[in-house]
């Protein structure tokens, strides 16, 4: 049976929840940066490193093996939440930005001077320098698509925007500033039309959204980690079999090869083609055990409870005189950023920090994004399942009284 979303127990397993700060509760509200990581997670790395630890896939031994095994159990329980069509489909990375210059290194010999990449204009830095790589070395040409005025992707430019020279679209699945959802399923439609490979950045999605990479059909799928609940340094790659096949390796070492001579070398088979050297055992361990914790929840609790939190703090944002919204697309995910007139972002931030409320202020890694928008910055909050309807009036009366204070 599910477990039911019950607010109490679940902030229990997070003691980092009841800490103070500047002699405030804390109420933590810069998830879409980092989600905060429960008791479950922790445990399931130092009881590894306590009890059964030691290099993965290279030993004959007992601690080898069961290494090993927990490793690629976690595999498993990744392949499992983005319903891949098997184990060998996962490529464990450092997190979503390696996972995407992994894509952009390994397709980089199917590049000709003037290939297409279409990408967003709310795409993250981690999902447009991998490109820009590609452009100033091997003269791919950068193609942007823009977002409507409630920040939903501007899906007919998008479908213009492909053509027969495109190689790759890369888009996000939930935009980390707007909240915007993407329609991955038809934006991998477009794309396969014309026999490009599409990529979707799962990085903001993955702790929000039910994710079938088969349904989508999409080339490559990216999570990472620690937004989902899970350590820093671990994320994953999905690719199709035919997709992963035709990307040369990106990192030589250790475990991706197959034969090394001294005039010539052959590759492992994928994921661990694209694994060399040791990988963050314990991370990706800790990022199965997170998979699982969240997985056990009723999701459609969470998701109500976490829309809820968005309605509301929304609607009380909305109010506060000089606000501006960016990002109001039907159905996004709990991610707000805003802009008060007259007040720089940061000093919002900075202010909001003495009243205990964490909010992320900056270009968030999103610079075409804050040009589209015309600002060069935005404060942001958003929202995990660990968060409550007091933690959004704490927010709201603190942003309150900072306003007083700035203005
Ligand atoms: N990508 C993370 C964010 O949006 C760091 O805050």
């Amino acid at each position: 049976m599910a477990r039911a979303l019950d607010l109490n127990a679940v902030r229990s397993e997070f003691p980092i929840l009841g800490r103070e700060v500047n002699g405030k509760p804390l109420v933590y509200l810069d998830n879409a940066a980092s989600a905060q990581t429960p008791d479950a997670v922790l445990d399931s790395m130092s009881n590894q490193a306590q009890t059964a630890y030691a290099n993965v896939h290279r030993g004959l031994h007992t601690l080898a093996n069961e290494t090993t095994e927990a490793y690629e159990g976690a595999r498993g329980k990744i392949r499992q939440f983005l319903n891949a069509e098997s184990d060998e489909n996962i490529i464990f990375t450092k997190g979503g930005t390696e996972a995407m210059n992994l894509v952009a290194n390994g397709i980089v010999d199917m590049i000709e001077p003037g290939d297409e990449i279409v990408l967003s204009v709310m795409e993250h830095h981690s999902n447009i320098v991998p490109w820009h790589f590609l452009r100033e070395r091997h003269g791919a040409v950068l193609k942007w698509v823009p977002v409507l005025d409630d920040g939903s992707l501007d899906m007919e430019a998008l479908q213009a925007a492909v053509g027969p020279k495109t190689k790759l679209v890369s888009l996000t699945h939930m935009s980390n500033v707007l909240g915007t959802k993407v329609d991955a399923k038809r934006a991998t439609e477009i794309a396969h039309a014309v026999d490009a490979y599409i990529l979707i950045d799962g990085c903001q999605s993955g702790v929000h959204l039910d994710i079938d990479v088969q349904d989508i059909g999409c080339d490559f799928y990216v999570l990472t980690g620690h937004k989902i609940y899970g350590p820093t340094g671990i994320g994953a790659l999905y690719g199709r079999v035919a997709a992963l096949e035709a990307l040369r390796p990106y990192q030589g070492g250790g475990e991706m090869i197959e034969i090394v001579e001294q005039d010539r070398v052959t590759y492992n088979v994928p994921p661990h083609k694209f694994e060399a050297g040791t990988p963050p055992i314990l991370q990706a361990i800790g990022f199965g055990a997170a998979i699982d914790w969240l997985s056990a929840f009723d999701m459609d609790a969470v998701r109500a409870h976490e829309t809820k939190l968005l309605e509301k703090a929304t609607a009380e944002l909305s109010a506060v005189n000089g606000i501006r919204l960016h990002g109001t697309a039907t159905g996004k995910g709990p991610v707000i950023s805003f802009s008060v007139e007259g007040v720089h972002p940061h000093d919002i931030a900075q202010l909001l920090d003495r009243y205990g409320v964490a909010i992320r202020a900056g270009h968030h890694c999103a610079q075409p994004l804050m040009t589209h928008l015309g600002v060069s910055a935005t404060a942001r909050a958003s929202f995990a399942l660990y968060n409550t309807e007091e933690e959004v009036d704490v927010f709201i009366e603190a942003l309150n009284k900072a306003r007083g204070m700035l203005l």
